[in-house]
């Protein structure tokens, strides 16, 4: 129980891999926050979270894109539970084309929802937990954001821009001893990935030495040693969670 007493936020977490990280975090003792854009699921992810760990746990709506959305959010939960202790910034779309074909409805889309997004709540959650003087900010890249990949420009852009993020960060708030840093993901089984053809599948499959894909749980495993105190003296790090495929 490494986060008792700790207040956690994370975006996305009405499935996949945000409510994985959600379930794990409350299992370590946190208070979780789920904050999510579909109401319903979020709402979901915080009952289970109170009935399976008779742990505190509340929903919130909200569009991750949206300054005032993810602001007020951020001073709900701090009035509810006192502080904000680990930020999660999960909440991720793809609107995958080539460069040639795609909208630039797309391209703005991806980059705000994912990238603007993780910045929205890191500047809402910052002035508490600098005010507190600790606190733990990780957010989900991809290691798309380290290859690049044909066919998600804006994703992989996004994804990249959010180690730009992760690397300021945390060197902007390390004096005040909040640390910064992120997990890059490879291929991992969620309804995101589930949208794929089978032939895509089997060739990213194929490139995973650890010769299976990820599951959210992998992923979670890798947050919560982030989040918690195990590395606490880990800034500005991307940990890839990719069974190996790039190295
Ligand atoms: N699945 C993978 O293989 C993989 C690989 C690398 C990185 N990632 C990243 O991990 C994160 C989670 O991915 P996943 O596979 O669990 O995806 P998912 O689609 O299963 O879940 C994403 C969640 O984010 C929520 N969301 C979407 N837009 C939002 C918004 N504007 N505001 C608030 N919430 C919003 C969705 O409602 C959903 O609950 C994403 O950032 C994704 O890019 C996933």
């Amino acid at each position: 129980m490494v986060l008792t007493e700790r207040v956690a936020l994370i975006t996305g977490a009405g499935r996949g891999i945000g409510k994985a990280v959600a379930l794990r975090l409350a299992a370590a003792g946190a208070s979780v926050a789920a904050v999510d854009i579909e109401a319903e699921a979020a709402a979901g992810t915080a009952e289970e979270i109170r009935e399976t760990f008779s742990a505190t746990s509340s929903s919130f709506a909200c569009d991750v894109s949206d300054y005032g959305q993810a602001a007020s959010v951020v001073e709900e939960v701090i009035g509810k539970y006192g502080s904000l202790d680990i930020l999660v910034n999960n909440a991720g779309i793809t609107r995958d084309s080539l460069i040639m074909r795609m909208k630039p409805d797309d391209w703005d889309l991806v980059l705000r929802v994912n990238l603007t997004g993780a910045f929205n709540f890191t500047r809402a959650a910052a002035r508490q937990m600098t005010k507190q003087r600790s606190g733990s900010i990780v957010n989900i890249s991809s290691v798309v954001g380290l290859t690049g990949n044909a066919g998600q420009a804006n994703y992989a852009a996004s994804k990249a821009g959010l180690i730009g993020l992760t690397k300021s960060a945390a060197k902007e708030f390390a004096p005040r001893g909040v640390r910064v840093n992120a997990v890059a993901p490879g291929f991992i089984e969620t309804e995101m990935t589930s949208r794929l053809a089978d032939e895509v599948k089997e060739q990213w499959h194929r490139i995973i030495p650890l010769g299976r894909g990820g599951t959210a749980e992998d992923v979670a495993s890798a947050v919560l040693f982030l989040a918690g105190p195990d590395s606490e003296y880990l800034t500005g790090q991307v940990i890839q969670v990719d069974g190996g495929m790039v190295m």
